[in-house]
């Protein structure tokens, strides 16, 4: 089937663009003795996950616990959580799935600690735990300093519970657009996970792993040589947002994109307006507005859950039944609108691949 065939909206993955961005991480880490576990927040498919495995990654973030179980039934050995899990029929969840795939976990929190060792005692299962560390975020995390060591002993201190190191992730610095300032903060964050690592090894634990980093750190963070492994996401499919910023050593971003959303259009009310079946439902708009590849010239404006608008500065080059591609401003949400990734290489369609764990935001 060619791509001018589908139907419309419909999600498309560039396989060779793809395959490069997932090969140019691998040897990213590789080059640098750096472990790489992509973060499958990102595109939410066991498919690709194993794709990533295939290519020498350790194995897989998840944001979510729901994201872990559809992972850990898929048969992905080897997930860890990047988020605390919290409350009783989570932390029940969690030992299900840690049955079927190893799993590890996050912690910034005393009495989550206690929540978990008395259900992983409970199960019987021994839980990998690694405490997170805020180094900028403002997310999650207990503060650079002592508090990552009082933890580490408070888990090292049950005996279901197995202490593997610390996660130290700042997501707001990934799109600095600025390569030497995102050196820099990056350099920053590293500093504060080093010294609560430093802590911790002073009070007698090893830090098995130091877990952090994302796409736009991850040539940086390699280099450093500073965190054990790295958990980049976006990389694979890129968006306009993730494009757009500053590339080390290199006029153009080394990940391409490879991501889209075909669309078609519905009605041309005006000579210089066209409006697309994709709007906030197909493509999402958290990050600005798409582009449009074929017409760089024409401005998309979401004109509601199932519509788009394109405005030309002239006359627009569109008859209704026609189809544009779209770029997303932000792959990981606009992934998460859709059931399936359409796999196409050339103007052929190679392959469908499952989005299972799409919507799992429990
Ligand atoms: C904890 C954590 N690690 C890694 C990533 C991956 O970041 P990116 O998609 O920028 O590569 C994210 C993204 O939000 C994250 O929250």
């Amino acid at each position: 089937m060619k791509i001018a065939e589908l139907d419309t909206p419909v999600l498309l993955v560039d396989a060779d663009a793809f395959e490069r961005n997932v090969a140019r991480m691998a040897e990213l880490c590789a080059n640098a003795g750096v472990a790489c576990r992509p973060h499958a927040k990102a595109h939410k498919s066991p498919q690709v996950a194993r794709l990533q495995m295939e290519a020498g990654a350790v194995g897989m973030c998840c944001a979510k616990l729901g994201e872990a179980e559809v992972m850990a039934a898929a048969g992905i050995e080897d997930l860890h959580i990047t988020t605390p899990v919290v409350g009783a029929s989570k932390i029940a969840r969690l030992l299900e799935a840690a049955r079927q795939s190893h799993v590890s976990v996050v912690v910034d929190d005393a009495d989550n600690v206690s929540d978990l060792a008395a259900g992983a005692q409970t199960a019987g299962l021994r839980l990998d735990v690694l405490v997170e560390v805020d180094v900028g975020q403002g997310r999650c995390g207990v503060p650079p300093g002592p508090r990552a060591a009082e933890l580490a002993g408070l888990i090292d201190g049950h005996p279901w519970l197995h202490f593997r190191g610390l996660q130290a992730y700042h997501g707001l610095i990934q799109m600095k657009g600025d390569v030497a300032e995102r050196r820099a903060a990056a350099a920053e964050a590293l500093e504060k996970a080093e010294l609560s690592a430093r802590l911790v090894r002073e009070a007698g634990l090893e830090i098995e792993v130091l877990t952090g980093g994302g796409t736009g750190t991850s040539a940086i963070d390699a280099a450093a040589g500073g965190l054990t492994e790295l958990q980049p996401g976006s990389y694979i499919f890129m968006d306009t947002n993730y494009s757009a910023i500053g590339w080390e050593g290199a006029p153009a971003p080394p990940f391409e994109n490879a991501l889209t959303v075909l669309a078609g259009v519905l009605s041309r009310p005006a000579s210089d307006r066209a409006i697309l079946d994709s709007g906030m439902k197909a493509i999402s708009g958290d990050g600005g507005a798409p582009r449009t590849v074929e017409h760089e010239e024409a401005e998309f404006r979401f004109a509601g859950d199932e519509h788009g608008q394109l405005s030309f500065p002239g006359e627009a080059p569109l008859q209704v039944g026609d189809k544009v591609t779209l770029l997303p401003s932000h792959c990981d949400t606009t992934v998460n609108l859709h059931d399936r990734f359409i796999v196409t290489r050339g103007d052929e369609v190679e392959d469908v691949w499952d989005i299972a764990a799409r919507g799992r935001s429990q």
